[in-house]
């Protein structure tokens, strides 16, 4: 026996990864708190939505369609898309990986943006790869300094439009100028999961998408769609790219009651609208009401998403207000191990939950003049 461990051990590469913390509902001591912590719809799902999935409650015992087909067809038809160059994950959290997996391995690079969203970095790490970091620009993607970093062994650039956790959005001409900065064999997964929240629905990423055999959009309907707890993404890219995809995704990856609730979603337009509407609403009062906390050393970095990053630069630090936070009721995300130990994260919630929150959050601050 050459082998003389007592227990498996697991690649080193696997060792180091710090596992992804998802956003809190409940306090430490067990108390509800009101959740703007995981760029969740405030609004919930769709009516029609809620009405499939209970209409999917007698089909449990019965596979899925493997292949999502109905859904990539009501994908296309509301996106203006081809059907064959869709591919259905379990969450837009499994394209991500498989996007890192189908493309790069062991002494492979892969690159993503500082402050960027949690997940690509296990994605890069768990197939053995190793995380570049770009240089960011006051929170926001550095188009020049990021094709910069690319070398001989860079496979994959995951990049985030709009970007999680800074709210941060890139023109379509500045998307276009970061991918034709990098060579034609390197995947760029264009991560649209705040897509619906951009004027418009982004379409001009669909074309370059289209265009270049080396662009993967990835969406989701966990956030405007408020289909979070049903876990059902896509990707758009040309069929080489969801040839790949499909070769290593679970077979059965999207439940039966995840792709009807997606379908109907995408029928009810309407509340696409007034999820768009409530949160260009709220997030411009949020932004008015940090703005005017600048005396305590507050700013919003501009969000194109459903939360605002909010960097703490006086008397009160991030770390304190979000503990006196969850004290009051509400819970933000605070995110050191991201290099933001300096703000806090605050998705857009209901009228009631947002003006709680801002009389909670003057209320940690006034107490410490
Ligand atoms: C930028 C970004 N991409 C992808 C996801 C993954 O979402 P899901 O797996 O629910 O589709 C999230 C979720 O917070 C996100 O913020």
């Amino acid at each position: 026996m050459a082998h003389g461990m007592t227990q498996p051990t697991p690649k080193p590469y696997i060792s180091e990864i710090h596992a992804y913390k998802p956003g809190k509902a409940k306090a430490d001591d067990g108390r509800a708190l009101i959740k703007l912590s995981a760029n969740e719809n405030p609004l919930g799902c769709s009516a029609d939505a809620s009405a499939a999935l209970a209409g999917q409650k007698d089909t449990v015992a019965r596979y899925p369609d493997p292949a999502s087909n109905a859904l990539r067809l009501a994908l296309a038809e509301a996106y203006g898309l081809e059907s064959d160059r869709i591919v259905c994950g379990t969450g837009s959290d499994e394209l991500l990986n498989l996007a890192a997996a189908g493309y790069a391995g062991e002494g492979d690079e892969i690159i993503h943006v500082n402050y960027g969203f949690a997940v690509y970095e296990i994605a890069t790490r768990k197939v053995g790869a190793k995380v570049v970091v770009a240089p960011d620009d006051d929170y926001g993607t550095d188009v020049d300094a990021l094709p910069a970093l690319v070398t001989p062994k860079t496979r994959v650039v995951f990049l985030a439009n709009p970007n999680n956790p800074t709210g941060t959005s890139m023109t379509d001409s500045e998307v276009e100028r970061l991918h034709a900065g990098l060579p034609e064999d390197v995947v760029l997964v264009l991560d649209q999961a705040y897509g619906e929240y951009l004027d418009g629905d982004g379409p001009a990423a669909f074309d370059l998408a289209r265009k270049f055999g080396n662009v993967l959009i990835t969406r989701t309907f966990s956030k405007i769609y408020g289909l979070a707890a049903e876990r059902i993404g896509w990707a758009y890219g040309q069929p080489h790219l969801i040839d790949t995809i499909n070769r290593i995704r679970g077979p059965f990856n999207v439940t039966s009651a995840g792709q009807a609730a997606a379908i109907a979603a995408l029928g009810d337009k309407d509340f696409v609208d007034d999820s768009r509407a409530h949160n260009a609403k709220w997030r411009d009062w949020m932004n008015g009401e940090i703005a005017s906390l600048s005396n305590h050393g507050l700013r919003a970095v501009p969000s194109a998403a459903n939360f605002i990053l909010v960097i703490f630069d006086g008397a009160v630090n991030a770390e304190t207000a979000n503990a006196e936070l969850m004290e009051a009721g509400y819970v933000v995300r605070h995110l050191p191990g991201q290099g933001l130990g300096h703000g806090l994260r605050i998705t857009i919630g209901t009228e009631q939950e947002n003006r709680g929150f801002m009389d909670a959050l003057r209320a940690v601050l006034e107490k410490a003049r």
